[in-house]
């Protein structure tokens, strides 16, 4: 019998044709799980498709989705019954880098985009997934896990960053409040809170930000993309069902540096 065997079950993943997400796209589709991706750039989504549809007999499919506005969440969640008829887990990943602007300079724009994108969307995404689970709950079927893609600035400080760190920190927040309403349909909700991975927003930052943390992480490395694999496929599985509420960094160590 093979433990992490996610046959039969769909996964959403939001941001999943690149970075992160497409690291944990990778091994879901690996253990068997179909699964829905949700982005906007077709042409990033339709590579992602080519390579995670090479790899075994799950079905994939990707869906255009801005997870900032509502009308598309609830369109990409409709589509993705339509085709799937269900969704047992759902990972929201999609996120972009703050604005980049120190404190005495930050802009409405700028905070508004930041928050739009990696708060609203993620508790969007959740608002129709979990209507969808819920609704299941109630015909007999409970069952369901939320994975925000959260971030070690969360829980620390970057010079520039507050935006992006306080929305990171909302996704916290509605981690703890989803896994504590949605724990009456054995919905459960985590937060990963990532440390440093080379993708394309890391490749935007001021370089020596890029060696900072190298020389801070405890175990000298940024995080390794074959790692996302079997990360996502336990967050996905019945193994972690008894993990609810929970922000989990996976950092290296850098939290404890
Ligand atoms: N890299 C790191 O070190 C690190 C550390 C901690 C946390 N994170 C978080 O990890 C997540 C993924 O980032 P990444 O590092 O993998 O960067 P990435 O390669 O730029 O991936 C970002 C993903 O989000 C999607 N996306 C961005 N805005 C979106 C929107 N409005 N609607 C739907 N999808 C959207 C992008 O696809 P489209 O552009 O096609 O929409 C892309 O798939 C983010 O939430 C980020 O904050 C990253």
């Amino acid at each position: 019998m093979d433990l992490f065997d996610l046959s039969g079950r769909v996964a959403v993943i939001t941001g999943g044709n690149g970075g992160l997400g497409l690291g944990m796209a990778r091994g879901l589709v690996k253990s068997g799980a179909n699964v829905a991706i949700w982005a906007r750039n077709e042409a990033k989504n339709a590579k992602a498709l080519l390579e995670v549809r090479s790899f075994g007999t799950a079905e994939a499919v990707a869906i255009p989705c801005d997870v900032a506005e509502e009308a598309d969440v609830e369109a990409a969640m409709a589509k993705t019954l339509e085709i799937f008829g269900r969704v047992d887990v759902c990972f929201a990943n999609a996120g972009i880098s703050g604005a980049g602007t120190a404190i005495p300079d930050m802009t409405v724009e700028g905070w508004d985009r930041t928050l739009a994108v990696n708060a609203r969307g993620p508790a969007l995404t959740y608002k129709y997934v979990t209507r969808h689970m819920i609704e299941r709950a109630r015909n007999g079927d409970p069952g369901g896990k939320l994975i925000v893609t959260s971030s070690g600035q969360s829980i620390m400080g970057v010079n520039r960053s507050s935006d992006y760190a306080a929305s990171k920190a909302a996704v916290n927040g509605l981690t703890r409040g989803a896994a504590f309403e949605l724990a009456r349909y054995q919905i459960t909700a985590n937060a990963l809170l990532f440390g440093y991975y080379e993708t394309d927003i890391t490749a935007k930052a001021d370089p020596k930000f890029a060696a900072w943390m190298e020389k801070r992480i405890p175990l000298r490395r940024p995080g390794d993309h074959e790692g996302l694999e079997g990360l996502a496929v336990f967050f996905a599985s019945p193994h972690s069902d008894y993990i609810t509420g929970q922000c989990l960094p996976v950092d290296g160590g850098l939290c404890i540096s």
